[in-house]
């Protein structure tokens, strides 16, 4: 039986026997004694294995390659060295992949940059050990967020014909060949194609998850969406996962209780459960993080109006690179400036023009706004988006109308408000975000396993 190293630290004692495996992070040896730092991703720190020299293979073992696949038998020991209570005296280390001095992680520190360009390997190192260690267990505690809530966990479909926020950012689906499709009138001829008609991947789960919500209360999607968006920015990708609760009988001040309950428990969640790559994160990538979190898990989140949101940049005297005026969406800039510089935290902004939003947000009493919500947080900007829906029939048409979107490829969805409609809010959590939010990692590309963004598709 093997054991993983996090366990046998956590409930080892002095000479406690076990079986160890992983891959060798860096082996220093003298004539007498080799040590090598062994990891089996199961913590930051790994264990340091110590070799002597009555180990029948100790020779070959001193010769043992960075990056190498290891077996140890041995027994936990208490460490004579500072900086760590145990390590771990091997009786017999069995080489099962070897290594050489081609190993591209080598001791230097590496830039995060050139380690994107080695994504198979890069979770063998420090930072990326914690990023996806603690993006599992965030992935966890999110289904026991909504699990405890009993809120309904529903997985919304990945190809789809509908773009549900009206972007145009569809990724196609389709098996026309591409070089000679079947046309009409001098177009593809989608009729022809594999769903008889355009699909493409989805940018949202929202509209299928408010079908769902309007029969279970309550429900979330957790899944991969996907947007042709040819923004090259630190916060952009075009593979990246959403959290969508919808909740039926719900409106707006409803959803931003839900989204700030939801944000405080994953930050209570990171620091309690996740407190040793937490730990690491405040001392190699931010300091100070554990405390802004912790000030975060207690705040009272800001509420404001859009409108007073635009008056506060005016009067701001700051200068921006991107206009401010009303009527106008609000840039990362701006919205750094907000949660950084005005309040201090996280904050909500609340009813946003409507020409600046999606077709499905509910129109205020005002005409001029929708019952909009975007949670922005100090570094990242935007962490939520989400809004109470317009759940009135006419209303909706009308709308569609107005902004030219067809309301045939979405009369199922228009159905939902023919027969028993009611009030209804939802959001969408950035998954990357929140990593980046918690973990204090600046570009998306490092804390997604394998990212996808314009020209790249690697791996
Ligand atoms: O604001 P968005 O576009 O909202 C929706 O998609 C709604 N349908 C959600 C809902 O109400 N159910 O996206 C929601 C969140 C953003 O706040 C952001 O955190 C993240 O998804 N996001 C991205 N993350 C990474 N890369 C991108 N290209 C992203 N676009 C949005
Ligand atoms: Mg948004």
């Amino acid at each position: 039986m093997k054991t993983r190293i996090s366990e046998l630290l956590a409930t080892g004692s002095a000479g406690r026997g076990a079986t160890i495996t992983g891959w060798a992070r860096s082996l220093r040896s003298s004539k007498e004694v080799a040590f090598i730092a062994l990891h089996d991703g199961s913590n930051p720190s790994g264990i340091q294995v110590v070799a002597g020299r009555t180990l029948d293979n100790f020779e070959a073992v001193c010769r043992i390659g960075t990056g190498a696949a290891l077996q140890i038998d041995g027994v936990l020991v208490e460490s004579p060295a500072t900086g760590q209570q145990w390590e771990f005296a091997a009786n017999t280390i069995t080489l099962i992949g070897k290594s050489d001095e081609t190993y591209p992680l080598q001791k230097k520190r590496h830039s995060f940059e050139y380690l994107r360009t080695i994504a198979h390997l890069r979770p063998r190192t420090n930072t990326f050990g914690s990023v996806f260690r603690l993006r599992s267990k965030l992935a966890h505690a999110i289904h026991r967020f909504f699990a405890d809530k009993q809120f309904l966990y529903v997985n919304t479909p990945i190809i789809t014909a509908s773009d549900c926020e009206g972007a145009g950012e569809l990724f196609r689906v389709t098996t026309l060949d591409a070089a000679a499709p079947p046309t009409v009138q001098g177009q593809p001829d989608f009729s022809q194609d594999f769903f008889g008609q355009r699909t493409g991947l989805t940018v949202s789960g929202q509209l299928e998850g408010e079908l769902f919500a309007q029969a279970f209360g309550n429900i979330y999607t957790f899944g991969p969406t996907f947007r042709a968006e040819n923004s090259n920015t630190a916060r952009h990708a075009s593979e990246f996962w959403m959290i969508e609760p919808e909740m039926a009988f719900a409106d707006l001040a409803d959803d931003a209780d839900l989204a700030e309950e939801f944000i405080k428990y994953l930050c209570r969640f990171a620091l309690e459960e996740c407190a040793d790559d937490m730990l690491f994160f405040d001392r190699q990538i931010e300091h100070g993080l554990l405390e802004r979190i912790q000030r975060v898990a207690a705040a009272d989140f800001a509420r404001i109006d859009y409108s007073e949101a635009i008056d506060r940049l005016q009067r701001s005297g700051t200068t921006f690179s991107y206009p401010v005026e009303w009527g106008l969406d609000l840039q990362t800039e701006h919205e750094r400036y907000l949660s950084e510089q005005v309040v201090g935290g996280p904050a909500f902004i609340l009813n946003y023009p409507k020409g600046i939003k999606a077709f499905y947000m509910r129109q205020n009493p005002d005409g001029k706004t929708v019952a909009a919500m975007d949670l922005l947080v100090p570094k990242v900007g935007e962490i939520i988006g989400g809004s109470q829906r317009e759940e009135r029939l006419d209303l909706l048409q009308a709308r569609m109308l107005e902004l030219g979107i067809a309301t045939e490829p979405l009369a199922w969805y228009l159905d939902s408000r023919r027969w028993g409609s009611c009030p209804h809010a939802g959001f969408g959590l950035g998954f990357e975000r929140l990593v980046m939010y918690l973990s204090g990692m600046e570009n998306i590309r490092d804390v997604i396993p394998f990212p996808r963004t314009p020209r790249h598709c690697e791996f």
